[in-house]
């Protein structure tokens, strides 16, 4: 932490918001990285951060959307904890239970905006994106390691972009579900021409350097618990 703070203090002087992608030129990170990396956290929890670093706690500096977005604060400084039940006996019940169980409190992380359809398919989306970069990109990151300088500045989330991605995200389900953050308009899910859109777009980020992106960041993070 020390050195962390040490670094962004010299980063900070430079200039109150820096790039990563600049700064490392040849680390491997896209232009978009923010935007690759929120959208890859910002409705992660701890049981999903556990695919990657199984002694995960609530104190992991992930930033996400508020759970209940009514609230002043609409990002959370780390990923919450999901509370699932075990009334039912696989994981995926238990989900769509819980998802179903929030129907109308707004207090899913997502805002008024979405249907009951809508909510299913993000919560699953959202573990399908994280097991993709777990089985695609996790090991090539191990295996060709960030060096501290570079997990410094993807893990300062407050000025390298990241959380104001997050934010963007928040700001947005205000009004809308957007599913990706490149701003465009989505048909509601109703049928299977809706659903051919959603599709394309659930699978934006899915590109070689979306994953390796998010890969970067999330294992640079654990340097820091
Ligand atoms: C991500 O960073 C790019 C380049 O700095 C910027 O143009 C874009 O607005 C950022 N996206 C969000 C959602 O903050």
């Amino acid at each position: 932490m020390l050195f962390l703070a040490g670094f962004l203090s010299i980063i900070c002087l430079v200039s109150g918001s820096f790039d990563c992608s600049k700064l490392f030129p040849g680390s491997g990170l896209s232009k978009s990285y923010n935007e690759t990396i929120a959208h890859a956290i910002h409705s992660m929890t701890v049981d999903g951060l556990k695919l990657f670093h199984p002694h995960a706690t609530t104190k992991n500096f992930v930033p996400t959307v508020n759970q209940d977005l009514s609230q002043a604060n609409v990002v959370l400084n780390h990923a919450p904890e999901e509370e699932l039940d075990s009334d039912f006996t696989t994981m995926t019940m238990n989900t769509i239970s819980k998802i179903l169980s929030t129907l109308g409190n707004s207090k899913d992380g997502l805002g008024p905006n979405w249907s009951p359809i809508e909510r299913v398919a993000h919560v699953f989306h959202m573990w399908d994106l994280w097991n993709k970069i777990k089985q695609e990109a996790w090991n090539d990151v191990l295996n060709n390691k960030p060096d501290m300088q570079l997990c410094a500045c993807l893990a300062s989330v407050d000025g390298n972009g990241i959380k104001d991605a997050v934010a963007w995200v928040a700001n947005h389900y205000k009004t809308g579900t957007p599913i990706t953050l490149l701003n465009r308009p989505i048909p509601k899910l109703t049928d299977a021409a809706t659903w051919a859109v959603w599709k394309e777009r659930l699978l934006h980020y899915y590109t070689p350097e979306a994953l390796n992106d998010a890969a970067m960041y999330l294992h640079c993070i654990e340097k820091f618990w």
